[in-house]
């Protein structure tokens, strides 16, 4: 689960997804990084952690950390948040076989960085929740 900071939308996409995976019993390794650099090893931005606890889930454990090319042999799929995070993947991406890892996180449409709007981290808990609900149908 990637998105830019580590700190917003990718670590409740990381904790949601393997909370969901934990409880149906798949052995799924979720882990979520940003492309950019600035916030590594903080904890998660506190309203992202408020957000997940109102729907059940901790993820206040979690460190950012940035996206590393080596991820890309380690992780069977590569989720985008948003289109940027998309484009800079790619860029990033070495192989066809790396570049096939790399799929947009929702079907349609960007994870709103809410990072600058505390009204959205709601919305985008939600968003998150759902495609997650999907994913763990669509792959199981
Ligand atoms: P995220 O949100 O990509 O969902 O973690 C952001 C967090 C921090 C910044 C931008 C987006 N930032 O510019 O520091």
């Amino acid at each position: 689960m990637v998105c830019l900071g580590n700190i917003c939308r990718s670590p409740l996409a990381e904790g949601i997804l393997q909370q969901l995976a934990n409880n149906k019993n798949l052995n799924w390794q979720v882990a979520s990084a940003g492309t950019g650099n600035w916030h590594i090893g903080q904890a998660p931005d506190s309203r992202s952690v408020t957000a997940a606890n109102k729907k059940g889930h901790d993820i206040s454990q979690q460190r950012a950390q940035q996206f590393k090319p080596t991820m890309f042999a380690y992780y069977d799929l590569i989720f985008a948040m948003d289109k940027n995070n998309f484009a800079d993947l790619l860029s990033i991406a070495t192989s066809k076989t790396e570049k096939s890892k790399i799929k947009m996180f929702l079907e349609i449409g960007d994870v709103t960085d809410p990072y600058y709007d505390d009204k959205l981290f709601s919305v985008v808990t939600a968003q998150i929740e759902t495609r997650c609900e999907q994913i763990i149908k669509e792959f199981s």
